[in-house]
């Protein structure tokens, strides 16, 4: 088998305000996407889209409000949490900052031989270090530089690489990483997300990359999805999707990428707050109101998913 993960019409409603002014807003809706063994699988899209809720579920820090997720053909949306436990081994997580990661007062390298502990992976100190220097020379820091270190005293490309090391201790099969780069320096992002791929080539690690830029989703993706108001709007291989791409909105964001410096990021935030939680609501498409090729029963209908030369796109157009 070789899917690693799969998300099945997942969907997360949360409900905000007091008890007189409550306001539902759906996070994610109908998300389907799997990743496959030894594959880097991106979800893109802008702030607020639903990245992080999908994270967050996977990992069991949220419960969907409905749909499934497999994790090697079981279902684990809904484990008990004695066996989270076992399933923490298996699927890591690197997060935006690296400095909110570790305490500031704690010497980095302390995490590294507790989790080695805690896990039951080393029994003694030598095979433990032996651990240790393996997963960063994986990483590529060196092990002298590393020990007896505050957080401070590691620049935050540093760190990062150093948590993505962390995350490889239990010898996982899928990384979770949300906007792993969107805090680091832009010229040391390329070399961040290098090492996602020689880490999929190395040990055939499975990873969903999260973020919001596109020039670094390109770069690393073997297939993405472009996420807007919590659904997927289009998904295929990245050079398709951002070469050719068929949903009017993945067409936009890839204009709005100023080209050729790669490292600048895309922040179009285009709208106002009442706007964008209407869109969150809207009965038809959510992009109808944007949409520069909407048509009528764009504004009633909820279109599905159509399958154009290897893209699947929620789009009336491709009916
Ligand atoms: N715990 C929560 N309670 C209420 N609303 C939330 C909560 N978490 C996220 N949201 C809302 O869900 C939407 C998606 O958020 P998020 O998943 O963080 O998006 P992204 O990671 O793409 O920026 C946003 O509108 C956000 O405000
Ligand atoms: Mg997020």
């Amino acid at each position: 088998m070789t899917e690693m993960l799969r998300v099945l019409n997942l969907r997360k409603v949360f409900t905000i305000g007091g008890i007189f002014s409550r306001a539902k807003i759906i996070a994610v809706n109908d998300v389907s996407f799997e990743i496959k063994k030894a594959e880097i699988f991106t979800l893109a899209g802008e702030s607020g889209c639903g990245k992080t809720t999908i994270a967050k579920i996977l990992l069991g820090f949220e419960h969907p409000t409905g749909g499934i997720v497999e994790y090697k053909g079981r279902r684990i949306d809904n484990i008990k949490p004695n066996e989270r436990f076992s399933l923490r081994k298996e699927i890591q997580a690197i997060f935006q900052n690296p400095f909110s990661t570790f305490n500031p007062l704690r010497k980095v390298d302390r995490y590294f031989f507790e989790a080695l502990q805690n896990f039951g992976i080393a029994k003694e100190e030598r095979e433990a270090e032996k651990i240790v220097r393996e997963k960063l020379e994986a990483v590529g820091v060196a092990y002298e530089e590393f020990r007896e270190k505050y957080p401070s005293e590691f620049s935050g490309g540093q760190l990062q690489r150093i948590s993505i090391a962390r995350a490889l201790l239990t010898n996982p099969s899928l990384l979770i990483a949300d906007e792993p780069v969107s805090m680091v320096d832009a010229s040391l992002r390329m070399s961040i997300v290098n090492l996602f791929k020689d880490l999929r080539d190395r040990f055939g690690l499975s990873i969903l990359y999260i973020t919001h830029d596109l020039a670094t989703a390109y770069y690393v993706s073997d297939r993405m999805a472009i996420m807007f108001r919590g659904e997927i709007v289009e998904l295929g291989p990245a050079e398709k999707v951002l070469q050719e791409p068929k949903h009017p909105y993945t067409r936009l964001l890839r204009d709005s990428v100023p080209e050729p410096d790669p490292s600048k990021r895309w922040t179009s935030k285009v709208l106002l707050a009442e706007q964008e939680h209407e869109e969150y609501l809207r009965m038809g498409c959510k992009f109808a109101g944007r949409c520069p090729s909407a048509m009528e029963i764009c504004k009633r209908e909820s279109p599905i998913h159509y399958e154009v030369d290897g893209v699947r796109v929620k789009c009336f157009l491709y009916r």
